[in-house]
């Protein structure tokens, strides 16, 4: 790909005010793969190097403008704004407010807040198609082009002008090919046309589109960047259509999973929302969710029905059906589980849980901040929290560790080695030296020798020939 030399500077679309999503929620924050519609755009602009992102908003504009993030890929020259279209007056006037933002030497890439999955690479290739010095169009043939801007060509094949659906005659109407709403055009052409618009339409509009025509008229050359794929061109208007992208979106990503080699049960019931990275001879059974960041070492197995953000699943592992590990995106939150671990069914991995090689983790267990080194085993009905858990030890069923005073939170250190049977409660701040074992039921509020069996419950008695009460006749 020949990149242009020229500055990109990226103008985004979003004061519309999307009725059709029926919702209280601005149209461009919705989510997409678990990701603001508009947030989508604004990655993609970053993957593009823009050095200037403008952000028109209208509608919401103050949520709008919190609910967006710095992109994560961001160059160093990357600069978000917001500038705000009020009233909106078409498309034209919203890319007219952008003009005091944009620097005359670089080139303008238009986009739609709305239009989540362009990729950087057509971008890319629509910008070369402009070269500085030509304004470039992407657009794309659709069999139903009911609504869109077509294309009008003259013999020669040369683009004259885009003309809107409502203003368009039959015969235009017959026209299969379409503007996407994506433009490239440097800044030096594009302002002067800004100026002329007007709204003398169908729809009582200022149109961007119109700048067509004043290129055609000052000779300079309009060319069409026509693709195929139409994902990349899918504007968003309803709940359906919202529905709709997010599935096609999410089976192009489970088939490049599987192109990978990852083996899907099902790539039509399988969600990343996120990044999801896995290395060789991954399997993944149906209905999983993936958020934040995970990566699945070779050879994980993931059963059934997971739901896994943030987490790093060493090699081997298996996670059985209908585990939650809900990490954080920090190093101290981000969920670990080692290689060869076995977690679930049913188990719950909290923020900062980091599980040795081999451990066990059953069902109805819970683990938040705390490590569980080698070979330890919490195998059913336990809770597991501020602790760390040395080599081997055994966590016994239903026990829990106490952490939490009802002001602060503390520390519950088992060595290596130790047994703790089942029912305890462990109240910390409190340490089980190495090798020790404790009594199923107890409550242990002190530290423990090394080696020693403590238990810290009353003691059994019984009654021989007990005969118990019975009721009174009347
Ligand atoms: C636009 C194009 C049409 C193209 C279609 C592709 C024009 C005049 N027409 O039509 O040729 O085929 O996109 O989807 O450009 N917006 C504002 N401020 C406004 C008006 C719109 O920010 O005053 C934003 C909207 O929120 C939306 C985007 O611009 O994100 C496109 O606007 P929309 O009204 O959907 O344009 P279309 O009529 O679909
Ligand atoms: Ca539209």
């Amino acid at each position: 790909m020949v990149q242009s030399q020229q500055a990109v500077d990226v103008v985004i679309m979003a004061a519309g005010k999307g009725t059709r999503m029926k919702s209280k929620l601005p149209k461009v924050l919705h989510r997409l793969a678990g990701r603001a519609l508009l947030q989508h755009v604004v990655d993609t602009a970053a993957g593009l190097n823009a050095r200037r992102v403008v952000v028109i908003t209208g509608h919401g504009a103050m949520e709008v403008e919190a609910g967006l993030a710095q992109p994560a890929r961001a160059g160093a020259g990357f600069g978000m704004e917001f500038v705000r279209q009020e009233p909106q007056l078409g498309t034209g006037h919203a890319v007219q407010q952008a003009v005091p933002a944009l620097p005359d030497d670089g080139v303008v890439v238009v986009l739609s807040g709305d239009v989540p999955l362009t990729q950087v690479d057509t971008l890319q290739a629509l910008i070369s198609a402009c070269g500085g010095n030509k304004l470039a169009l992407l657009t794309i043939e659709f069999a139903d082009p009911t609504g869109y801007g077509r294309i009008e060509r003259a013999g020669s094949g040369a683009v004259q002008a885009i003309v809107e659906h409502k203003d368009a005659s039959d015969t235009q109407r017959q026209i299969k090919e379409i503007y996407s709403g994506i433009m490239a055009v440097p800044a030096r052409l594009l302002k002067p046309w800004l100026v002329k618009l007007d709204n003398k339409n169908a729809q009582g509009e200022y149109y961007l589109t119109d700048v067509v025509k004043f290129a055609v008229a000052d000779g300079v050359p309009v060319v069409a960047h026509k693709i195929s794929d139409a994902l990349q061109v899918a504007g968003i208007n309803s709940p359906v259509q919202l529905a709709e992208l997010e599935r096609a979106h999410q089976l192009r990503q489970a088939q490049a999973f599987m192109e990978q080699g990852v083996r899907l049960a099902d790539p039509a019931r399988f969600d990343v929302r996120g990044e999801l990275q896995c290395a060789q001879d991954v399997e993944i059974d149906v209905n999983c969710i993936f958020s934040g960041r995970v990566q699945l070492g070779e050879g994980v197995r993931i059963g059934a029905h997971c739901v896994i953000s943030n987490a790093r699943i060493g090699a081997g592992a298996v996670i059985h059906p209908y585990t939650h590990i809900e990490g954080g995106h920090s190093d101290k939150d981000v969920v670990e589980v080692g290689p060869g671990a076995l977690v679930g069914p049913f188990a719950r991995l909290r923020p900062g849980a980091k599980l040795g090689q081999e451990v066990h983790i059953g069902n109805f267990v819970e683990v938040k901040n705390a490590t569980m080194a080698a070979g330890a085993k919490a195998n059913h009905l336990a809770y597991v929290g501020d602790a760390s858990l040395g080599e081997r030890v055994n966590y016994g069923a239903g026990s829990i560790t106490a952490n939490y005073d009802g002001a602060n939170k503390h520390q519950t250190v088992i060595e290596a080695d130790v047994h703790i049977g089942s029912n305890c409660v462990l109240v910390a701040p409190v340490t089980i030296g190495a090798g020790g074992t404790v009594g199923g039921g107890s409550t242990i509020t002190k530290d423990t020798a090394p080696g020693a069996l403590t238990v810290a419950r009353a003691k059994q008695v019984s009654v021989a020939n007990w005969t118990r009460p019975v009721k009174k006749k009347k």
